[in-house]
């Protein structure tokens, strides 16, 4: 059956008037206000509605399908104006810039979670009567291995994979260099930490990285004993991590103190029951610590006849893993700003 001249000339009309609205819409600098469009194409006496009432000429089946046709002509008029001014700032086409609103805030720097941790290690040290001292990170060969008692073609060179500037000139490997340079330039009693950055080539992975930090600590007086470096690792462990927490010292080596030891401190995780961050032992291996070796002495003419000391190492992100439950150490050095703002 033909379609009757009144769908003919509203077929004509819908397609007229979805031309006149990207038109209008697309007006550039002449741009009409919203309000204004909203009213003349979607008003009550607007265009659309002009089109509604021409559905009365039609048969019936003409009727439902201009009827669908000129609805979602509307629809797409109507979301085409949604984003544009509402009718209480009408003839405001866009207005992009709100002097009401409040500025965007700057990002709020903060402190590395090492810088703060590495400053609360100096405060509980402070408070037990130690001095920070601090040394170079390029060091010689004879202040990080030689006056250390580790002679060249010692094996205990090979267990410190080492960073070589030139032949004599290396990168720290441990913070224990300090430990010389300060007996070299102060007369005991000496009680001092040295907190600083440590080198090694080692291959990053969830505990290792490259690049790490150390708290060296060392103790010079007449009548030092091992009783007092346990003393003064146990109240450093208890201000950390609270008065639940032990301390065990395992007999090692180290060529600048004798007898040496590692210590560990117990996991705050499973209270030492045993879980993935201990590896099932209930321990967390901290760093190694001793009785400074007489040779050591020898070295910066000290009277080892008279004096005696002590001296631990201490890994500053093992502590930080531990404090703050990080399972990566090289998030520490990735510096994603997702990770720090946590702190
Ligand atoms: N310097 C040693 C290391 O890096 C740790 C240590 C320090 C051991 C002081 C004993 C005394 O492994």
């Amino acid at each position: 059956m033909a379609n009757s001249p009144s769908f003919e000339k509203l077929q004509n009309e819908i397609t007229a008037l979805e031309g006149a609205f990207k038109d209008a819409l697309d007006g550039g600098s002449n741009a009409e206000p919203c309000e204004s469009l909203r009213i003349r194409f979607l008003g009550r006496k607007g265009s659309v509605s002009g089109l509604f009432k021409q559905l009365g000429a039609l048969t019936e089946t003409e009727r439902k399908t201009a009827g669908l046709q000129i609805n979602a002509l509307k629809e797409s008029i109507q979301s085409a104006l949604a984003g544009c001014g509402s009718s209480e700032n009408a003839g405001v086409v866009e207005r992009t810039f709100d002097p009401t609103l409040p500025g965007d805030m700057p990002p709020i720097g903060r402190y590395h979670p090492l810088t703060m941790l590495l400053r609360e290690i100096k405060s509980c040290f402070r408070r037990m009567g130690f001095s920070v001292a601090d040394g170079p990170e390029v060091e010689t060969e004879y202040y990080n291995f030689e006056a250390l008692n580790i002679p060249k073609g010692h094996p205990a060179r090979e267990m410190q994979d080492t960073f070589f500037i030139s032949d004599d000139i290396v990168l720290r490997t441990h913070t224990s260099p300090v430990q010389i340079r300060t007996m070299e330039t102060q007369k005991p009693p000496v009680r001092i930490i040295a907190p600083g950055r440590c080198y090694r080539k080692d291959t990053p992975d969830a505990t290792h990285s490259p690049v790490f930090h150390q708290v060296e600590g060392l103790c010079v007086d007449e009548g030092i004993t091992f009783a007092d470096l346990k003393g003064v690792i146990l109240n450093f462990a208890r201000y950390m991590f609270g008065s639940d927490v032990k301390i065990r010292f395992r007999p090692s080596f180290f060529p600048f103190t004798e007898p040496s030891a590692e210590y560990d401190f117990s996991c705050r995780f499973c209270s030492g029951k045993g879980c993935s961050v201990c590896k099932g032992t209930g321990w967390v291996e901290i760093s190694g610590a001793g009785m400074v070796n007489p040779k050591v002495f020898d070295y910066v003419g000290y009277d080892s006849e008279k004096y005696t000391g002590y001296a631990f190492g201490m890994g500053v992100e093992r502590i930080a893993m531990l404090l703050y439950e990080v399972h990566d150490i090289r998030l520490f050095f990735e510096n994603d700003a997702r990770f720090l703002h946590q702190f």
